[in-house]
């Protein structure tokens, strides 16, 4: 994976979330809740038909993570219950489509689908890669007939940009997939004029300003 020059906050706190970078006693818990969804998730989510995971290749995997994430090549989060702390899905900022764009990548547990934690995320990701980080562009991909997926960028006023075959991560040949995008003035209308500005934080725990 090519160096990448994101700052990509390590914390960021929405109104019921916290988005954050994996750390190595995440382990049980992420292996419980992607295990529980892991039948759910497999047709759209190809990491997931490896689940579950042993517990050595789980830490190996959230090592990865954290130093992908760490040396700024790629941007890999939990998504946590702000008040429960409960993890709930996973997303991430990912860097694979070059210079000047970031991809949001989620799911969501099963039992905690239909209450607006993607939807939540995406608007705070988005705002984040092009208000924080710099990017021109946010993009999200899925497949034609995942309707769940293609609900969250039209719920948070992204562009559709139309559908291509492209690479899709850990699937061997180019698939259909269908495009979304957003750029610095999607964030001037709703619902990200009228969503707050989550908060954002370093890994020493100290807030991080955004810029004027
Ligand atoms: C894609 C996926 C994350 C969508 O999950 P989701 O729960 O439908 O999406 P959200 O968390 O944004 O919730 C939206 C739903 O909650 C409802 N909702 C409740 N409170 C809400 C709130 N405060 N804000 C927004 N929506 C809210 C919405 O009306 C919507 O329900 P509806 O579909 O019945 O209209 C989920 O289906 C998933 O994990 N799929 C498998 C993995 C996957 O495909 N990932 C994407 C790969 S490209």
């Amino acid at each position: 994976m090519a160096e990448s020059r994101w700052n990509i906050p390590h914390r960021i706190v929405t109104e019921r979330l916290v988005l954050r970078r994996y750390q190595a006693a995440d382990a049980e818990q992420m292996s419980r809740v992607v295990t529980a969804s892991s039948q759910y998730l497999a047709p759209w989510m190809p990491w997931a038909r490896a689940e579950p995971l042993p517990p050595a290749e789980r830490a190996a995997l959230i090592n990865t993570l954290i130093a992908d994430f760490d040396e700024r090549r790629d941007f890999t989060m939990g998504i946590f219950l702000r008040d429960a702390g409960d993890y709930v899905g996973g997303t991430g900022l990912h860097t694979r489509l070059g210079a000047g764009v970031l991809e949001i990548g989620y799911w969501i547990a099963r039992d905690q689908q239909g209450r607006g934690y993607a939807t939540e995320t995406v608007l705070a990701l988005t705002r984040v890669a092009l208000a924080f980080a710099g990017a021109e562009r946010v993009e999200i991909h899925h497949t034609p007939d995942n309707v769940t997926s293609r609900a969250v960028p039209q719920r948070c006023g992204f562009s559709y940009d139309g559908r291509a075959l492209t690479p899709v991560p850990g699937v061997p040949d180019a698939e259909p997939t269908d495009m979304w995008s957003a750029t610095p003035e999607h964030l001037a209308s709703t619902p990200f004029a009228s969503t707050p500005r989550p908060h954002l934080f370093d890994v020493d725990g100290h807030e991080l300003p955004w810029p004027a």
